[in-house]
């Protein structure tokens, strides 16, 4: 028996459409609404350094009207700390952040980067938000976040999902054993394991089939289909792919 497998929907792209044209249609909140509806189990915003999508705004208004979890995703800098602490998110995510990347392209360092993350952790921590670091699914990468105290890590899963795009069979399948066994290192040390980046209805279930990850955080894909079958839809199918792999 496998315990449920959460599904955080990331509406960052609902606000890529809204800014593209300066207005305020779609609404960010009437995405939350939906994915409460449809049957997502926590809310995931990445509130960038630059603002592109989700503004501090969003945040607030998130914040203050969501009923389920949310989980912010944020750089590692003084500024996100501020706005994190001053929210208090149940969940924050650090990711690793550049200006010109049109998204999050690789995994946090947290090995290299012990000393700059270890304050920032610990304050997060004492304000009694579950911080996650967003990783590769790598072993050496996993005893750094142990070493940060990290209760949650975040595979990236980019990787697997090019490597399924290519048809290339044999990457995907050493990059699945490469995330299957991380989430059985997590698991065996008391980490909870979740997973995200890059997946859609096709590539979902050999991850959402192994047993120790507890979350999957999805979004553009989820977004786009929800041009064409609506974002109720785009959550209930991706939930049902999800419980099915289990
Ligand atoms: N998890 C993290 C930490 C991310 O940075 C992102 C992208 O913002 C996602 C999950 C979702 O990725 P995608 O939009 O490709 O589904």
């Amino acid at each position: 028996m496998t315990s449920l497998l959460r599904l955080g929907v990331n509406i960052d792209h609902v606000a890529t459409i809204r800014n593209a044209r300066g207005g305020d249609h779609p609404d960010p909140m009437r995405a939350v609404r939906i994915v409460e509806a449809a049957g997502g189990d926590g809310i995931t915003v990445h509130l960038r350094e630059d603002r592109r999508h989700i503004r501090d705004s969003d945040l607030d208004t998130i914040m203050a009207g969501a009923h389920l979890p949310i989980n912010l995703e944020m750089a590692a800098t003084e500024e996100m700390l501020k706005i994190a602490l001053r929210h208090k998110p149940h969940a924050a995510c650090i990711v690793p952040e550049k200006r010109k990347e049109r998204t999050t392209e690789g995994g946090l360092d947290a090995a290299g980067q012990h000393n700059h993350l270890a304050p920032i952790i610990g304050r997060l921590l004492d304000a009694g938000i579950r911080v996650s670091l967003f990783i590769e699914p790598d072993a050496r990468q996993i005893e750094a976040s142990m070493h940060l105290r990290a209760p949650v890590v975040e595979f990236h899963t980019g990787r697997y999902a090019h490597l399924f795009l290519d048809g290339d069979n044999a990457g995907v399948e050493a990059e699945l054993k490469r995330v299957a066994d991380a989430a059985a290192l997590c698991a065996k040390n008391g980490i909870e394991p979740h997973a995200g980046h890059g997946l859609t209805f096709e590539n979902v279930q050999p991850i959402a089939a192994i047993p120790q990850l507890a979350e999957l955080n999805i979004g553009h894909y989820l977004v786009g289909e929800a041009i064409f079958i609506g974002l109720d839809e785009s959550v209930r199918k991706m939930r049902t792919l999800m419980d099915a792999a289990r």
